[in-house]
């Protein structure tokens, strides 16, 4: 792999997207790691990313100097490019001119592998107070701002390189180049990785880890199951069996997907449990949303064990192996965050319906967990998944539960369900579905607002439409849709959805704002 160092800011995991959009496997590692671990490893080159501190700052992220002598090639990115400079001899000063957003850079030498056949000048997105302002010995400089004498940096003999300006942003206008002359003139690294090997790699894992034994996974409707279970059961066919709950706070149409369409595109063996009636009865009056939550996990939990069981039953009345496996669809960002890969700090602790406990007795298949989500869909649809389950935006595992401001019932959820499906055709139909993150419809049970139609007064309810714009969830925009589009919406759900009348937009970013209203 290209080893790609996390220095604790949230560039990571963005180079190691660009790296392999390159077509070359990444992967994430803290800053910690050492050379003999390095070595290990035996990646065929490193990018260091940027990170939030001065390379002179009290705590700032170290690096083991001896990995720039182990002959693998390097590319310093900012904070990484001035730890490269700093240790290799050159000089990091702070200068007072810093650098932040789209930035001039005239490139001074193009005739190196790093920036070979770039524009003399170009936009580069710089984030930095300090500057290089002395290049190691036996490094010529590449480039340079009106602010910053040496903002790119070449020693070919060593094969290290390093950029001030950020090439995985996308306001880097050659940024992606820089990255590929890095990868495959300067490293020599082939671009051979793809989809196609990727399914090829998983399915011969899974066939070595699972052999003759059972396999169950719980689809949950969305993405990374249903792709975990297409490539698990390309691999292994009918050891795989699939449980589906249906707890009654799934979206319009959403079983009807996975029981016709996921079920005719994979041949997957499906049993579906209709748990619909226990879930309005176990989160009967309770409007708390973390008390929501916490009954949902746990009664879906309870619901697939039940499953689980009587499949093992079932398996043991025909003499068939016991259910050994269990699949999930823990994807890259997971483990990283996790800390399984990485020294940032573990922001996200969302309750995920499907999460199971710690005491079954279940070996784990998690054949997306070196993926990030593009990818994920990617291999889906390789694998032949309609694109309505490979393109699905997010949805919170407690579903419409948690998109009830109030207690939830029966006809709250068949409005919502109504509402939502709505937002979503004229989403789709605008085109515009795949271009935000996604889009909570929310229902104010617990909000009255008084209207008028046709000749009488009502007194009825608000929808909150919550469109965003999000590269990972962690932080969000509020999508600027357009009016006529959400006059179209407004009118449709006031005049088609009985209850409602009034819907309003939700113009809060992420902070401060998070994307569910619960
Ligand atoms: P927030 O509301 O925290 O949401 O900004 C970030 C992302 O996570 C989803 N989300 C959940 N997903 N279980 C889930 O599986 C949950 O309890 C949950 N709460 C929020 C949300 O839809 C968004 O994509």
């Amino acid at each position: 792999p290209v080893l790609v160092v996390d220095f604790g800011a949230q560039y990571a995991q963005l180079i190691a997207r660009r790296v392999r959009e390159a077509s070359v496997y990444s992967e994430i590692v803290a800053h910690s790691i050492t050379a003999a671990e390095v070595a290990e490893k035996n990646p065929l080159g490193i990018v260091l990313s940027g990170g939030p501190s001065s390379v002179y700052a009290e705590g700032a992220p170290t690096f083991d100097p001896d990995i720039f002598d182990l002959g693998i090639p390097i590319l310093g990115i900012c904070y990484g490019f001035q730890v490269m400079a700093t240790t290799l001899g050159g000089e990091v000063a702070r200068t007072g001119r810093s650098e932040y957003g789209a930035t001039p850079v005239r490139v001074t030498d193009s005739g190196n592998a790093l920036l070979a056949g770039q524009p003399a000048e170009q936009t580069a997105w710089m984030s930095h107070g300090d500057s290089v302002s002395k290049a190691p010995a036996g490094f010529s400089v590449l480039a340079s701002t009106s602010s910053t004498p040496v903002a790119a940096f070449a020693n070919d003999t060593r094969r290290l390189y390093g950029v001030q300006w950020h090439p995985e942003v996308k306001h880097s206008e050659f940024g992606q180049n820089v990255l590929e002359n890095f990868l495959h003139r300067a490293a020599g690294i082939p671009a051979d990785w793809n989809s196609g090997n990727v399914i090829a790699e998983q399915v011969a894992r899974i066939q070595a880890q699972v052999g003759t034994g059972k396999v169950i996974c719980g689809l949950s409707g969305g993405v990374d199951s249903a792709v975990a279970a297409a490539l698990v059961h390309k691999a292994i066919g009918d050891q795989l069996v699939c449980v589906f709950v249906d707890h009654g706070l799934l979206r319009q149409d959403e079983r009807r997907q996975v029981e016709e369409d996921f079920v005719k595109a994979t041949g997957v063996r499906l049993v579906t449990v209709d748990v619909r009636e226990r879930f309005l009865t176990a989160l009967e009056g309770v409007s708390d949303p973390e008390t929501k939550r916490k009954i949902i996990g746990r009664e879906f939990i309870r619901t697939f064990e039940q499953a689980q069981a009587e499949l093992i039953k079932e398996a043991a009345a025909t003499n068939e192996d016991p259910i050994r496996f269990l699949v999930q669809g823990t994807l890259y960002p997971d483990v990283v965050e996790s800390g399984g890969g990485s020294g940032t700090a573990n922001i996200k602790s969302h309750h995920n319906v499907g999460g199971l406990p710690e005491d079954l007795q279940f070996e784990l298949i998690e054949p997306l967990r070196t993926l990030f989500k593009d990818e994920v869909r990617a291999i889906g649809a390789e694998l032949g998944l309609p694109a309505e389950i490979v393109q699905r935006q997010p949805f919170p595992g407690p579903g419409l539960g948690i998109r009830i401001v109030g207690s939830i019932t029966q006809d709250r959820l068949d409005l919502l369900r109504h509402a939502d499906a709505i937002v979503r055709a004229e989403l789709s139909a605008a085109g515009l579905d795949r271009e935000i993150w996604q889009c909570p419809v929310v229902l104010l049970a617990d909000v009255r607002s008084v209207g008028v139609q046709g000749d009488g007064r009502t007194y009825g309810h608000p929808i909150v439409l919550r469109p965003v714009s999000s590269e990972d969830a962690m932080t969000a925009d509020w999508t600027r849709l357009p009016y006529d589009l959400l006059a179209r919406i407004s009118n449709r759900i006031t005049n088609e959805v009985d209850g409602v009348n009034r819907v309003v937009l939700d113009v809060t970013s992420k902070p401060p704002g998070t994307i569910e209203w619960e």
